[in-house]
């Protein structure tokens, strides 16, 4: 895709992408414009491309999904929830289950044999912080892997998927439910309370945060931290670097953001008509602003293609940019550093890959290993 993405950026900034009907956006500069306005590009989907009829969505009306001065109302709450102490405050938990899971995975490996990283580590890992954070039981982890994949699916799939929206709804309900009897100092618990500015948020609102955070919060740190592990296997060289030096860590997590950009594409529709690098875009197209693509323009990066972990750092945008910038983001950041330091100590010398696969249906919009497998070499 990368090979793509240069031929395209060099020849055809913006180009349609008759696959998913859309005009892609590959340099740099131009995703950048496009994140930062809103007016121009807006994230609701206009009423013609909303959902089947009658087919609930659990993506609609969150604030990922809507355009200011929506957007603030339902921004507003959860990002004086998601503190930088509040993310703090989970590191010591995050660090043992992280460690807890390595343990087990490892265990479960074959003397000298392969660790498998999505299945022990990358994919638990940020369900049950995202469990913890909303106070939720981690038990139902099986449960929340279908639930997250069918609001992935836009809830119009198949009718397991709508089934497990369903189950879904009930379980959220009851919990909200909970929290009012009791309220706790969870995510949920602290959304529910009246902030003093506008509106509390409404029930049908709450329970689509909470479908919001399982997906937002969780495949999404799952591709980082295996994307982390595969960028090291694939550049010995910066594997001995950071292992030599600790303080390279940070520059790791970075360097990954912006060479596999973990979303590699995002949707915007055109709220009128505007033109993007001399392309005229019709009101209600669809817009695609390509993150892998803009993270190897080398109009704005050095030798784009190389990873290379001492790179001055903050001008990815792997977490988007403007109004939508991800709450998430140090939270995921933090995961990736403990998981990363975790397996520093617990698998030494080189890391050999012995299993990829990717998920190839959503490769152009997400860069996600499903199984990936290395072994201490
Ligand atoms: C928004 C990426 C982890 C919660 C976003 C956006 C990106 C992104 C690109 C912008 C979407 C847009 O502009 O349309 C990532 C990546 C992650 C990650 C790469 C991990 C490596 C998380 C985590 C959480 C989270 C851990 C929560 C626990 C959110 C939320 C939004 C968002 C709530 C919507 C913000 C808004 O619309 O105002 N994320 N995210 N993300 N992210 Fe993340």
């Amino acid at each position: 895709i990368y090979d793509w993405y240069r031929t395209q950026r060099e020849t055809e900034p913006v180009c349609r992408d008759e696959l998913f009907g859309g005009w892609r956006v590959l340099r740099y500069s131009d995703v950048r414009r496009v994140l930062s306005d809103p007016d121009a590009f807006g994230s609701a989907r206009p009423a013609g491309r909303r959902g089947r009829e009658g087919v609930h969505d659990p993506g609609e009306d969150t604030m990922v999904r809507s355009d200011p001065p929506a957007h603030r109302r339902l921004r507003r709450p959860a990002a004086r929830a998601f503190t930088p102490h509040l993310v703090e405050g989970m590191a010591p938990r995050i660090e043992r289950l992280a460690a807890d899971l390595l343990d087990g995975a490892l265990a479960a490996a074959p003397p000298g044999g392969d660790l498998e990283v999505v299945a022990g580590i990358a994919y638990p890992l940020p369900l049950a912080v995202i469990a913890g954070l909303l106070g939720i039981s981690a038990e139902r982890g099986e449960e929340f892997r279908a639930w997250s994949g069918a609001v992935v699916s836009g809830g119009t799939g198949s009718p397991q998927d709508r089934a497990a929206i369903d189950a879904m709804y009930a379980y959220f309900t009851s919990v909200l439910a909970d929290r009012r009897r009791s309220p706790g100092t969870d995510l949920i618990s602290r959304l529910m309370e009246d902030g003093g500015e506008g509106e509390p948020l409404g029930e049908r609102e709450l329970l689509n945060f909470c479908a919001l955070m399982l997906v937002a919060g969780h495949e999404t740190t799952t591709n980082l931290i295996a994307d982390t592990v595969l960028c090291l296997a694939r550049h010995p060289e910066a594997l001995d670097a950071v292992r030599a030096d600790r303080a390279l860590v940070p520059g790791v997590i970075e360097e990954v953001l912006r060479y596999a950009s973990p979303v590699q594409a995002m949707v915007r529709y055109a709220r009128r008509d505007v033109t993007v690098a001399g392309r005229l875009i019709r009101a209600g197209e669809v817009v695609f602003p390509s993150l892998g693509s803009a993270h190897r323009d080398g109009a704005e990066f050095t030798d784009p293609d190389r990873f290379d972990i001492t790179r001055q750092y903050g001008r990815n945008i792997s977490f988007g940019h403007g109004i939508h910038y991800c709450l998430g983001a140090s939270l995921a950041r933090r995961e990736a550093d403990i998981v990363l330091r975790l397996l520093l100590d617990r698998l030494p010398g080189r890391w050999i890959v012995t299993g990829l696969d990717f998920d190839q249906g959503i490769q152009r919009f997400l860069f996600a290993p499903r199984r990936l497998s290395v072994r201490a070499g």
